[in-house]
């Protein structure tokens, strides 16, 4: 839609392939990025020369106007347009105070586009970088929609092998079964404070604030523990949720989420904003069941599936299940699995997960090799677990 001495690169910011590829066509001669979601986008945002976002229908509701102002850490300035399917005096109001330039209502048009990004031209090309940050940290889930399928104890582990590698300075866990939260139990953490003290505060929560609410492991590893009472669970709203995590990614390298056995708001919610998604499958018929519900849901919202690594736990129990079998079933293969070993509830009940305490078992090796679907720095040292390699007989 504009002549080459105009273009500008446009970022377009929605996971619904329709609202993407009908405004890919509008946009035609100008540069196109696409994210599917606001992780996606913070990152083409340092990697690019975005002028302009648009950011698709999906945010248009109140939670998603307050997850794109992640999107001004990165470059404060960035014009933002939203689209929308519902233009609400609301919805307007929550977006201008965020700091989106304009809402403007979908079937899209490239005299609305046009308009759009006249009132925004000046601006961006006046537009400077603002200052970068080099890191937003990655966001990982552990779920399923089991319970005891092993999330908490995947989680620890996983949170705690991270830890080990890239510095428990780099880590939070934070937990999001919000009625039944055992990761403070099971790393014998004794929190001053829980979410309900961030969610009662969200309004004015920033990132000191929020530091002052999480608790520290023995190792260093920050936490920001469940409510303690499953009454309180009710003050936890998705929306503080969500704020919480897109502060957290600007804190922290590696953000751990153990969730609830539900795929309810909360849940889809924090999956919507994960980079990668642990599912936890038990080794028995209702646990891989309920995953296959879990995945038609996440296939019927259109959930990017090659965010989701199948784990299986407790491979060596006797229940035996066909694996071919079960990939097939779920339409995933398994990338990683954990073995049962009664190393597990023992080592939770020191509360000192598995890793740490008996880091030479089978066991402890198996959750590494979890942790490492998920990390993306470049050298983790780990030789306990390949001795085979042969670099001692060099
Ligand atoms: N691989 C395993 N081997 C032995 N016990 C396990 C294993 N995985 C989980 N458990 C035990 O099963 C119970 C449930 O695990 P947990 O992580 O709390 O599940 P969830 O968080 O999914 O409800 C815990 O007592 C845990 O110690
Ligand atoms: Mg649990």
């Amino acid at each position: 839609m504009a002549p080459d001495d105009q273009a500008i690169s446009v970022l377009i910011v929605d996971g619904d392939d329709r609202f993407v590829a009908d405004t890919t066509a509008l946009l035609d001669g100008n540069k196109v990025y696409v994210a599917r979601n606001m992780s996606d986008a913070q990152r083409r945002l340092l990697e690019e020369n975005i002028g302009i976002a648009i950011v698709g229908p999906s945010f248009a509701h109140e939670a998603g106007v307050s997850e794109t102002s992640v999107l001004f850490d990165i470059r404060p300035t960035l014009p933002i347009v939203l689209a929308t399917q519902s233009m609400t005096t609301d919805l307007l109001r929550s977006a201008l105070r965020t700091g989106i330039k304009d809402v403007i209502d979908v079937p899209l048009s490239i005299a609305k586009l046009e308009e759009a990004f006249e009132s925004v031209a000046l601006s961006t090309q006046r537009t400077e970088e603002g200052p970068k940050r080099s890191r937003i940290g990655r966001v990982v889930t552990i779920m399923s929609p089991k319970g005891g399928a092993g999330k908490t104890m995947t989680s620890t582990n996983t949170a705690l092998s991270i830890a080990g590698w890239v510095g428990p300075e780099r880590v939070v866990v934070l937990d999001a079964d919000l009625q039944f939260g055992d990761i403070c139990i099971s790393l014998q953490i004794d929190p001053a404070h829980t979410i309900v003290d961030v969610a009662r505060d969200i309004e004015k929560l920033d990132e000191p604030l929020l530091e002052s609410l999480l608790a520290t492991h023995s190792s260093g590893m920050r936490v920001l523990s469940a409510p303690l009472e499953p009454s309180l669970a009710d003050e936890v709203s998705t929306q503080a949720i969500v704020k919480t995590i897109g502060m957290l990614k600007r804190m922290f390298d590696y953000i751990i989420i153990d969730t609830a056995p539900f795929l309810d708001e909360p849940v889809l919610s924090i999956l919507e904003r994960s980079d990668d998604v642990l599912l936890v499958v038990d080794m028995d018929l209702p646990s891989v069941k309920n995953s296959k519900l879990a995945l038609d849901t996440l296939r019927l919202i259109k959930f990017p599936f090659e965010k989701i690594k199948l784990v299986l736990n407790r491979v060596n129990s006797k229940a035996r299940l066909d694996v071919a079998e079960l990939e097939r079933s779920l339409g995933l293969n398994v990338m990683a699995a954990i073995s049962s070993d009664k190393l597990v509830p023992r080592a939770v009940n020191e509360g000192v997960p598995v890793v740490s305490l008996y880091p030479r078992s089978r066991v402890a090796r198996d959750l590494r090799a979890v942790a490492r679907l998920v990390v993306t720095d470049d050298r983790i040292e780990d030789t306990e677990d390949e001795p085979q390699k042969g670099r001692w007989f060099k």
